[in-house]
């Protein structure tokens, strides 16, 4: 039998649109409906995370509610035999931590759709440490070589490099052979991008740099962009002939201002990327990837544990671009 209350970050709408966290107890029967009911031993903070925690739209819409669109743990009951109980499962995105009660919480129940079963080769706290962070940047990754960029073509581009989906994918193209250079606001976090392996180190606004006309020369083979707006144009500008450009993020800017010439002079691609509704087969083959060939060898270095209680602090970080890789949040200790 499942423990019937829980400890669960919970947040609280005190209207007119003030937001308030606490970390407080639930019960399991509040839990929407869902075939498998998870034990959490570890979730993982995103910037959607920080989004939703802090009542900015487009995440949760009804609130009070719990955040983490990260989870990992053992199931305690599935009632479709999808999963046996006790198994070791990650689940991440689709709804969780939006309207469904999310990985801050201790117990979370799902549909059993949304369950992926931890690979072999990763443990539940290594799958946080990637989490949606590191999905995403398996399915950026997937996508440049599935467009035929291979490590002889050039340097990849990865922005926004100390961040979560950044960290690792710069720790994940560099394991898969590629040349990488990390753009990044943290001058300070230098040996920290070189220790993922990345071949070099340039500055934000390094990027942006001669980016006014339509087309700049020619520096990358692939980018992989957290960033949006001017840094994405920039780099779209400055990608090679019949380059990718695989971008999944808008912490700089939503909007994008480019001209056609890269895509009909160059022949470049763009490619949205979405972890969220990623189907089941592609979200599996990325978690496989990344449990074996991709798995970095700095994965300790990117995560760093907190606990529930812990965790207000780094949202309150991340929400200013200052995290350094990843943030574990052990359930267990919280
Ligand atoms: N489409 C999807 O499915 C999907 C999935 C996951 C994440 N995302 C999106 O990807 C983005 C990154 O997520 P994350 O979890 O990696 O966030 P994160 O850990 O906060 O990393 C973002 C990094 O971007 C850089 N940055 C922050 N503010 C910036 C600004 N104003 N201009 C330029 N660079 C800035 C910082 O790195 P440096 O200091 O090193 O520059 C920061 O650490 C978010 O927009 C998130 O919503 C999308």
């Amino acid at each position: 039998m499942p423990a019937q209350h829980f400890t669960a970050m919970i947040v609280e709408e005190t209207p007119p649109h003030s937001y308030s966290i606490r970390i407080g107890t639930r019960s399991i029967a509040e839990l929407p409906p869902g075939e498998v009911l998870v034990k959490v031993h570890y979730s993982s903070l995103n910037w959607k995370d920080a989004l939703a925690a802090t009542g900015q739209p487009g995440v949760i819409s009804k609130y009070p509610q719990t955040p983490g669109i990260d989870a990992a743990g053992e199931v305690v009951e599935c009632t479709d035999g999808t999963y046996r109980p006790g198994g070791p499962v990650i689940v991440t995105s689709y709804d969780l931590g939006m309207d469904t009660s999310g990985g801050f919480g201790q117990y979370i129940r799902v549909p059993s759709s949304w369950v992926v079963p931890l690979p072999p080769g990763l443990s539940l706290r290594e799958s946080m440490v990637l989490g949606t962070a590191g999905l995403t940047a398996g399915l950026m990754i997937g996508k440049l070589v599935g467009n035929g960029v291979k490590p002889p073509d050039g340097e990849i581009l990865v922005t926004g490099a100390t961040g979560g989906v950044g960290s690792i994918a710069v720790a994940v193209l560099a394991k898969a052979g590629y040349q990488v250079i990390a753009a990044t606001g943290k001058a300070s976090e230098r040996d920290f991008l070189l220790s993922l392996g990345a071949a070099g180190v340039i500055g934000r606004d390094e990027v942006l740099v001669g980016a006014d006309p339509p087309l700049m020369k020619e520096r990358w083979a692939g980018v992989v962009d957290v960033v949006g707006g001017d840094t994405l144009a920039a780099a779209i500008k400055s990608t090679r002939y019949g380059g990718s450009v695989t971008c999944c993020g808008l912490v700089g800017s939503i909007h994008l201002a480019v001209s056609v010439l890269p895509f009909i002079l160059r022949g470049v691609s763009l490619c949205g990327i979405d972890s969220v509704r990623c189907p089941m087969e592609p979200r599996r083959a990325a978690w496989e990837k990344l449990a074996s060939e991709w798995k970095p060898d700095s994965l300790d270095s990117i995560g760093r544990e907190c606990t529930l209680q812990d965790l207000e602090k780094e949202i309150r970080t991340i929400l200013k671009g200052g995290v350094r890789g990843r943030v574990v949040v052990n359930l267990l200790k919280s």
